[in-house]
This record gives C-alpha cells, structure tokens and sequence, in this order.
C-alpha cells in the first residue's frame, strides 16, 4: 500500500506485468495519437516526458522527434522500458531516474524542450500548481505541453484506498493553473474513456482528457516545488 506521496513501491512491483492489461495498451496508444494529432512532433525537437513507466507512449512519440528525456521515479519500470529500447535499436531516448517534483532536484535546470507531456501521471504528483510552473519553466519558448489524465473521479479508480492520488483534474482549475504558469491553454478534448468495474465493485466510465498549452513567452516564474 502507497500512503505516502511519490511512493515508486506499487510501480516497482508491477512493472514487468505493467504492459500486459490491454487498457492500459489501448490508453497509451491513443494519448500517443493525440499528442501527435495536437502537437505535431517534428524531427527538430527536444521532447521531455515524465512518468513514462515503461514506455508505452514513449515508443511512439521518439520517432518522431530529435531527442527525447524520458523520465520516471520507479526504476522497475524504466528497467522495462531499457529493454525496449534496447531491443528496437532506436537511439534517441535518454532514460532516467528523475523525479522533477522534488525541489532538490536539479538534473534538467540547465535544460529546455519543445514539447513536455505525460499520459496518467499528473494525478500522482501532489502540488498540481507548483509542478505545471515547474514545466513550464523547462519549456523552450514558443514550446508546447501535453498532458493526458482524468477528468475528476469518484475517488474509486484507484484499487489501493490508501494510495495517495489526485482524483482526476476538474478541466476549469487545471486551464486556471496553465495559465498561472504563463502558458496559453490551446485544446482541451476527451480522447480515451476507462470502463471499469471500480474498487466498489461498480461498472464505471472514467474518461481521460488531453490538454495542450504553449508557452508564449519566455517567462520565468517562481516555483514553490
Ligand atoms: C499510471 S503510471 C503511467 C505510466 C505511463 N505513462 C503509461 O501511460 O503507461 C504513472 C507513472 O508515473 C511515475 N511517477 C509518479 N510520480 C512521479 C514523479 N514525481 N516523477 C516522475 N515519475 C513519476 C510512476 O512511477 C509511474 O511509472
């Protein structure tokens, strides 16, 4: 059970069946097609995903882009995602142990990307408003950020009660803190729906959004991760 913030324990254990559960697959693929869709890669830019656990969207977006930093707290999963790479040949992907909520980290601080963007990760980071400046800091101007996750749930997606998790983003605030975090807020869509039965046993419908912001200007803001 993960009682506690940036546990990498419950990611750890389920790693290397992590691939196997077809929704998550199916999830992958089509925030991958939407990131696509929204922010048109190009074969020029830097590219940063974090919670990339073990690639499933990753795989997909390298191709398309010049470098990309893929980052993740549990090494378990990137363990997983190492092989892939390993085995595809593909040559572009840095993969490391990062976690960029914590304030004391310091690995990308002399670093920008073009494009900045996660699939189901966001709702496991505590402070929402500190880490969106976080990014937004890291992104080269005129850059882009794509985030996919829930829109606000019941509070039964998650198995584990105990397991510390936003429950899902109402669409309203997270525009309200993009632009805190001086991006311009440029689609908002529903591009995956989870059915599933629920932890109280009841059949649910989850729908998972992707938001996309730029940065229009190279403003630098305080951060209070
Ligand atoms: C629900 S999984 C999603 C994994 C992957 N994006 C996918 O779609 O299959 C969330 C991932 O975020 C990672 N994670 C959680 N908190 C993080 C943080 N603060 N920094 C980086 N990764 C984090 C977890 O280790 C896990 O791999």
């Amino acid at each position: 059970m993960a009682d506690t913030w940036n546990s990498p324990d419950k990611f750890n254990r389920e790693a290397s069946q992590w691939d196997e559960n077809p929704q998550r697959r199916a999830v992958a693929l089509e925030v991958a097609k939407a990131i696509i869709a929204a922010t048109n890669p190009k074969n020029t830019m830097s590219a940063l995903e974090f919670g990339c656990g073990t690639g499933l969207v990753t795989m997909e977006i390298a191709p398309l882009v010049k470098s990309l930093a893929a980052i993740d707290t549990s090494r378990e999963m990137l363990f997983v995602l190492k092989e892939k790479i390993r085995t595809s040949g593909i040559e572009n992907i840095e993969v490391s142990s990062t976690n960029l909520s914590s304030p004391s980290e310091s690995a990308f601080n002399e670093k920008s990307f073009d494009l900045i963007y996660s699939s189901m990760t966001l709702h496991h980071i505590d402070d929402t408003a500190g880490f969106i400046i976080r990014i937004a800091n890291l992104l080269s101007p005129g850059g882009i950020v794509a985030l996919a996750d829930l829109d606000l749930e019941d509070g039964f997606f998650h198995d584990d009660p105990l397991e510390k998790v936003h429950h899902g983003f109402d669409r309203e605030a997270l525009t309200d803190l993009l632009k805190a975090a001086g991006l311009e807020p440029l689609s908002f869509e529903t591009i995956y729906t989870f059915n599933k039965t629920n932890r109280s046993g009841v059949a649910a419908v989850y729908p998972v959004f992707l938001v996309t912001a730029n940065k229009i200007e190279n403003v630098e803001l305080q951060h209070n991760v």
